[in-house]
């Protein structure tokens, strides 16, 4: 049985002021979780050979990983956050005011819905497709740090969870989900490092 530990990058300066999209690196509480994460790593994975720790290209997923040491580092631009477009930066309270019917757009049909310049989640579902056939290639456990709506498509790919209700999917901060796949189906496991 080889395990695929999901979790999101340590809490950014975004997720602070409630931002969406954005390149910002982790705030203090973040960095104590990477801390977590890197020690609850190299326990889980002690005798692990071929394991490695894929990140996205953005900082926060490379200095989340960044106290992990041992294990070979992978960026993959697939697992970057979902392009939020013409509304990266923006709070979702700034694009209820400014942008009304792009909101109620995305409150209706979230699976669909496309941020104008940028992605919708069906968007995201198809560009994992490479990492999901890299994922199931490979022999070693795999640490995968990446966002949430990534996340949410992934872990319903993995648990075989409805298309709707994948942007609707709990993948909570500081939070690893294990999931091993073995003769009986998939098993799941969450630990919650921290607040
Ligand atoms: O707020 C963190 C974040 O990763 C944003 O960067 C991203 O736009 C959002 O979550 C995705 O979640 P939702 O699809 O629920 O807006």
């Amino acid at each position: 049985p080889r395990p695929i530990l999901l979790t999101r990058h340590g809490e950014s300066l975004d997720n602070v002021r409630g931002r969406i999209g954005g390149d910002t690196v982790i705030s203090d509480a973040g960095e104590l979780y990477a801390k977590k994460l890197a020690n609850f790593v190299e326990k889980r994975l002690k005798s692990e050979r071929a394991a490695s720790i894929w990140t996205s290209t953005l900082q926060r997923t490379i200095l989340t990983a960044s106290p992990i040491v041992g294990f070979p580092k992978i960026q993959w631009r697939a697992l970057d956050e979902i392009n939020a477009g013409v509304c990266d930066g923006m709070t979702y309270e700034d694009i209820k005011k400014n942008m009304p019917e792009e909101y109620e757009a995305r409150k209706k049909d979230k699976l669909r819905y496309r941020y104008p310049r940028g992605e919708s989640y069906l968007d995201v579902i198809q560009r994992l497709e490479p990492v999901i056939i890299e994922l199931e290639r490979q022999r070693g456990p795999v640490v995968v740090i990446s966002h949430q709506a990534v996340l949410r498509a992934l872990y319903a790919y993995f648990a075989d969870r409805p298309l709707q209700e994948i942007p609707h999917i709990e993948v909570p901060l500081h939070t690893i989900i294990e999931i091993q796949m073995g003769v009986s189906g998939v098993q799941e496991k969450r630990y919650k490092l921290m607040d």
